[in-house]
């Protein structure tokens, strides 16, 4: 059982619930080695906190000793480790050195009698330089073998993993395939080679496509990730789980592992690290410890170093922040920034998961930022639900934000002509009108711009000749005038467009409207349409709350599921005053919802129960059986 109880875009922080123990993810599981113990599985343990652990059933099960020990014992107590265990199959081992002796009945059944909690399938490990219908045959071969093990699990939970190659199309299908079968965990294979050659561009593709056919409910593992340097894309894109081995075997070959690569010990000219393997240590003395105990030193500080990125990953995901983290630690490797140049092209995948807003402001730090979804959303968005006010338009170049308080006055003149002042940002043209909304206020920039915000900036012109405008010109040949608006109803009305589309805010958007706003800003708190109060504008992100009275007038007047959320009978009553919309109760859900999104929840004749925000994209809600899918801000009341 997984449940997510945080998510950044396609990030989640979640709860992997085995018979062992809760596994909280992100999660790296440390490959032990059951002939050696680099570190031990109880200092694994209880030194550096790993609740999981990742062994070799196939090397267990190829030596006597192991074999009769594990059987007899039990992996728990041969590894002397409390926590959760998972085996791999032999699998990798076949990539390596070609044949194994093994079958899939017979590793899956030894894997179930050494008390295995997560046992794998011996999938077929598609190398990157197979041919396409070579790789398709073998990923037939894959899927029979992973069905039949989740046929025979019993107590022990099922690794099914995704192969492909770099087939996205075949990824993608191998994946879907899975949905189907009764698995727990979804490693993504056949990738250790791709990270061995940097090839870190296709490795992209690869989680992308298989994160495009898996069921969302279940935790996706990225199989022999473990530097820390790829560990913030790979959660970014959706992965929850990581194993390494590398820790230990780096440590042999003395090479040390940091957050910007990995490092061989007789080149480093000085040790500057103070995690607690290296205090009290300098290079000299490093060097100087017998082979065993320098190998055991080097393996736990990379193990330090592996702990510590985890921990940051886990903290800007619950900031909201893991693009800027990611951002960061893929310019530590030409190839890497390629990866994250890579996002650009799955632009529509990763908005669909992004959510609508986030605390705290988007820092620019370089071109790459511009694969960020919010851009892309944000020039839809205009594209599609953004209604001139005027016939004329007036150009305003980039200025502090938002620009409504940086412009003020030229703002006020500029509409009293008949004029609507557009900015040239570096999203595109923001009309005066949404320049509170996130991103568009809660973003910095820096002074000197670049090439592509140049461009942006340029071609900003453009997408605003596309809204129609009679006449464009630049803000200065603007003169004052005497047209009577209301700036307080052109920015309630744009911003409801912009967030609920252009029926729903009409529906809402009827009557004698007034707007409250605040004391000391002047910033529009309240929107009250026939004396109804029916939206809220939130200060920070500038977008709105829906209030029961708003709702109502959208399930009136937009049919369909624009927006709905259906929930089942029994959660009826329950939701009608307020509780929040568990997944288990979710019938149906419009796929346009985006996380944060506001919803309405409703019965499944579509009459409204409550109002909240959804935490959860359709596929989500649809399949996860923990967790919340919509956080309720008000009910309608007893039903
Ligand atoms: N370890 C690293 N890659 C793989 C893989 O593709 N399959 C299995 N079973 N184990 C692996
Ligand atoms: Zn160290």
């Amino acid at each position: 059982m997984f449940e997510i109880i945080r998510r950044d875009g396609l990030a989640r922080i979640g709860k992997f619930t085995t018979r062992a123990g809760v596994l909280e993810t992100p999660a790296l599981l440390p490959v032990v080695n059951p002939k050696i113990f680099t570190v031990t599985p109880r200092e694994l343990h209880e030194e550096f906190g790993f609740e999981a652990l990742i062994t070799n059933s196939y090397i267990i099960r190829s030596s006597e000793d192991l074999r009769k020990r594990a059987q007899s014992e039990g992996l728990r107590t041969l590894l002397d480790f409390p926590g959760i265990v998972m085996t791999d199959s032999g699998t990798f081992q076949s990539h390596m050195y070609g044949e194994v002796e093994v079958t899939n009945e017979e590793i899956i059944e030894f894997q179930k009698s050494i008390g295995s909690d997560i046992g794998t399938v011996l999938d077929i490990f598609t190398e990157p330089f197979w041919t396409k219908s070579e790789t398709a045959a073998s990923i037939d071969v894959t899927l029979e073998r992973t069905e039949y093990a989740a046929s025979v699990k019993d107590e022990m939970m099922i690794a099914g993993v995704v192969q492909g190659s770099v087939y996205p199309d075949l990824r993608e299908m191998c994946a879907r395939r899975m949905r189907s079968m009764d698995i727990d965990v979804h490693p993504i294979g056949g990738v250790v080679p791709l990270m061995e050659q940097y090839r870190y561009e296709e490795l992209v593709d690869v989680i992308i496509s298989s994160k495009k056919g898996l069921s969302p409910d279940r935790p996706v593992h990225l199989f022999g990730a473990g530097h820390p340097m790829i560990l913030s894309l790979a959660v970014l894109l959706g992965c929850d789980m990581f194993d390494s081995a590398s820790y230990a075997k780096f440590a042999r070959d003395d090479r040390i592992m940091f957050i910007d690569g990995t490092y061989r010990l007789e080149d480093m000219l000085s040790l500057d690290c103070k995690c607690p393997a290296c205090i009290g240590h300098t290079l000299e003395t490093l060097k100087a410890l017998s082979k065993d105990e320098r190998t055991r030193t080097i393996a736990r500080h990379n193990l330090y170093e592996i702990t510590k990125e985890l921990a940051l990953i886990r903290r800007y995901i619950l900031e909201g922040r893991l693009w800027e983290l990611a951002e960061q630690r893929c310019r530590a490797h030409p190839e890497l920034l390629g990866a994250l140049r890579k996002l650009g092209e799955h632009g529509e995948f990763l908005e669909r998961h992004e959510p609508l807003s986030r605390d705290g402001a988007m820092f620019y730090t370089g071109t790459e930022t511009r694969n960020r979804p919010v851009f892309r959303r944000y020039r839809e968005r205009l594209k599609e639900r953004y209604i001139p006010f005027t016939r004329k338009a007036a150009l305003f170049p980039e200025a502090g934000r938002p620009y409504g308080r940086h412009y003020a006055e030229d703002f006020r003149r500029v509409r009293s002509s008949g004029f609507t002042p557009v900015v040239l940002s570096p999203f595109g043209p923001v009309p005066a009108e949404l320049d509170e909304i996130y991103p568009l206020a809660q973003s910095l920039f820096p002074g000197i711009t670049d090439a592509e915000t140049d461009a942006c900036v340029k071609d900003a012109v453009s997408l605003i000749r596309e809204k129609g405008y009679e006449e464009i010109i630049d803000m200065n040949s603007v003169t004052d005038g005497n047209e009577i608006f209301d700036p307080l109803l052109e920015r309630a009305l744009a911003v409801a467009r912009y967030q609920f589309g252009a029926e729903a805010a009409a529906a809402m958007f009827s009557g004698r409207m007034e707007f409250v706003t605040s004391r000391n800003t002047g910033k529009i708190r309240n929107v009250i349409s026939n004396g109804e109060h029916i939206l809220s504008m939130r200060a920070g992100d500038g977008l709105f709350s829906l209030r029961i009275e708003g709702a109502e007038r959208m399930i009136a007047s937009v049919p369909g599921e624009h927006m709905r959320v259906v929930v089942s009978d029994d959660a009826i009553p329950f939701v009608s005053e307020g509780r929040n919309v568990f997944c288990a109760f979710v019938k149906e859900c419009d796929p346009e919802i985006r996380p944060m999104e506001e919803v309405l929840a409703v019965n499944g004749n579509g009459k409204l129960l409550a109002v909240g925000r959804a935490m959860l994209v359709r596929d989500e809600m649809l399949s996860f059986k923990k967790g919340i899918a919509v956080k309720v801000r008000d009910g309608v009341g007893k039903v």
